[in-house]
């Protein structure tokens, strides 16, 4: 019916008729919602259920008080937390040894991006064993995984709704995308409760990702209808939100405008996939174990003229997104406002200035650039990039 209602240049703007399709996990969300995941353990048939998280967010106390429901449930969770952040290959098939000596069923993530995507890992061996390396790329997952169910407890990956597991193998120091329908969590528990416990940095540097996702998610090949909308939706809340949850951490109504952004970003790019931010970023992050939405702050505006340059036209929603005031300026004009108030966000809350300044050395980009050309993000970035054109963002961006 929509788009019968709009014109012939309106269609044509638009371009065909394409198939969209749009997976998303059953989703709660909202303030004291932590409950909810014991209840969604017990329906999809847990008795010895998988918890993984990391030594911060069990400092934090969130994880007690899941135990706490999971027990009051009637179950006999299991409890797994000997990962880093940007989870290594090594200790995500420790993990899977320790769910099979435990004799587990559902598995269950509460913490950052890092555990969630540790506990993607365990599942996708628990079915399918090997190493887990060995399924890097698209749809290599052959056996359906153990029921997902996961907490964030940061407000940037969107790793809770996504398709993506991002792993760091160890040997190549890099970071491996496995992508694929079948690591789409059941269930995401979004209580946005739990985000006042981040530190600082991690909060503008998760807030940063989930804008990455936004503006990658709505210029990439893959958009479409059904993910523009979460896109500019997510820019808009981070952009509005942000610096609020920097100055006042307490204030719960930004912290649930935060994790909603997170939650749009997320549905977005995992229908629409990212881009070259992305595709940059995991080889920073795998070399140096950098935070990801550090090195994500530094290189997105970079990416943004060099993707703009192009086709300067999807900038424009973007920037009304965030609220800048265009005046008929010409698309080109705006690629320029979207960066510059990229980086000016960046700024307000803490963002390094460049990657000299979080370690990466001039003789690392030939390497860094190669890798980035075999990162499965880089297909739907909307401007083909060369290695040169890699490494010459690279430069740029130190
Ligand atoms: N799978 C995906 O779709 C996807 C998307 C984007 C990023 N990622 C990956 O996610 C990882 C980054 O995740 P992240 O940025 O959420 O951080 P993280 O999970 O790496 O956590 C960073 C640190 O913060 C601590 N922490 C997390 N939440 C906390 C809280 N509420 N209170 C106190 N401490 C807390 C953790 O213990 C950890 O030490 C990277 O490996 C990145 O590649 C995955
Ligand atoms: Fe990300």
């Amino acid at each position: 019916m929509l788009l019968a209602r709009r014109s012939p240049e309106q269609r044509s703007a638009q371009g065909p008729l394409r198939l969209s399709k749009f997976h998303a996990p059953e989703i709660v969300f909202g303030e004291g919602s932590l409950p909810e995941a014991a209840h969604a353990a017990a329906r999809l048939g847990a008795l010895r259920p998988f918890v993984v998280t990391d030594p911060g967010v069990l400092e934090a106390g969130w994880p007690a008080e899941l135990l706490a429901q999971l027990r009051d449930a009637g179950l006999s969770p299991q409890v797994w937390h000997d990962l880093t952040p940007n989870p290594k290959d090594h200790e995500i098939e420790d993990g899977y040894r320790r769910y099979v000596e435990g004799g587990c069923d559902v598995v269950l993530g509460i913490g950052g991006g890092s555990v969630i995507d540790a506990a993607k890992g365990v599942a996708l061996l628990a079915a399918n064993g090997g190493r887990i390396l060995d399924y890097e790329g698209i749809d290599r997952i052959a056996h359906p995984i153990p029921p997902l169910i996961m907490m964030p407890t940061t407000s940037g990956t969107g790793a809770d709704v996504s398709q993506f597991c991002i792993v760091t193998d160890t040997e190549r120091h890099t970071k491996i995308t496995i992508m694929g329908r079948a690591l789409v969590p059941d269930v995401s528990v979004v209580d946005p409760r739990m985000l006042v416990t981040m530190p600082e940095w991690l909060n503008a540097a998760t807030g940063l990702d989930a804008l990455t996702h936004g503006i990658e998610a709505f210029v990439s090949l893959a958009h479409g209808p059904l993910t523009d909308h979460h896109a500019l939706q997510a820019i808009a809340l981070v952009n509005g939100n942000l610096p609020e949850t920097m100055l006042r951490p307490d204030n719960p109504e930004a912290r649930c405008l935060m994790a909603q952004a997170a939650l749009e970003a997320g549905l977005a790019f995992t229908n629409a996939i990212l881009g070259a931010t992305h595709a940059m970023s995991h080889q920073v992050g795998g070399m140096l174990d950098l935070p990801h939405g550090v090195v994500n702050g530094v290189l997105l505006p970079h990416v943004i003229r060099f993707n703009g340059a192009d086709e300067p036209e999807r900038f424009v929603p973007i920037a009304q997104a965030m609220g800048l005031e265009l005046r008929g300026a010409p698309a080109a004009e705006a690629v320029q406002m979207v960066a510059e108030a990229v980086r000016a966000l960046g700024d307000e809350v803490g963002v390094p200035k460049g990657l000299a300044a979080i370690g990466v050395l001039d003789t690392d980009i030939p390497r860094l650039a190669q890798l980035t050309l075999g990162d499965a993000c880089l297909t739907t970035n909307p401007r083909g990039a060369s290695v040169e054109d890699i490494e010459a963002l690279f430069r740029v961006a130190m």
